[in-house]
């Protein structure tokens, strides 16, 4: 019979829920500035703040929960929660290489609109991807 791994009953998996979840805080929690920053004229400072911090944390973010899903021998196709997330970050992955990046170079209007349009649909992201990694609609399916 599988057993569900979980925190408690497995220490690897512990290890990388924990770098999981921090990865998560770093990759969507300094959105929570750049509205802030963008008022101040700081779109080179955005930017430079996603690339440097953010968007590595989004790679971090896919190590773990992939790490989690390996170790907890959950299928990545089978399970709908997991499969919807990992498109979910693809496109959080899209928006930051294509609509955030380019206010690094070129800090003009349609930089701007661009990463305001990055920032939003990130949030949506994580907004999604955190009710479906917490409420697992349609459960598990193990490999
Ligand atoms: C995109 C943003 C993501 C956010 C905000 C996020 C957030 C979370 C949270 C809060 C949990 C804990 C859920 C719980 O304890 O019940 C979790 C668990 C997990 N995440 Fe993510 N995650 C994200 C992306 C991913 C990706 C890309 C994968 C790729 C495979 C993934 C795989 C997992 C797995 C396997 C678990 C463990 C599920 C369990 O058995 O409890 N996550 N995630």
């Amino acid at each position: 019979m599988l057993a569900i791994l979980t925190p408690e009953n497995n220490d690897l998996y512990r290890d990388l829920y924990f770098v999981h979840l921090l990865s998560a805080i770093c990759a969507f929690g300094p959105l929570f500035v750049y509205p802030r920053l963008q008022r101040a004229g700081d779109t080179e400072g955005i930017a430079k703040l996603h690339m440097r911090f953010v968007f590595p944390a989004l790679i971090v973010l896919w190590v773990a929960g992939m790490g989690m899903a390996g170790v907890g021998k959950i299928s990545l196709a089978g399970t709908p929660f997991v499969t919807a997330t990992i498109v979910l970050w693809l496109v959080a992955l899209v928006a930051s290489w294509f609509l955030i990046r380019p206010a690094l170079s070129h800090p003009d209007e349609s930089a701007k609109s661009k990463l305001s349009m990055g920032v939003g649909i990130t949030h949506v992201v994580l907004v999604v991807a955190l009710y479906l990694m917490i409420f697992k609609p349609g459960g598990y399916s193990f490999n």
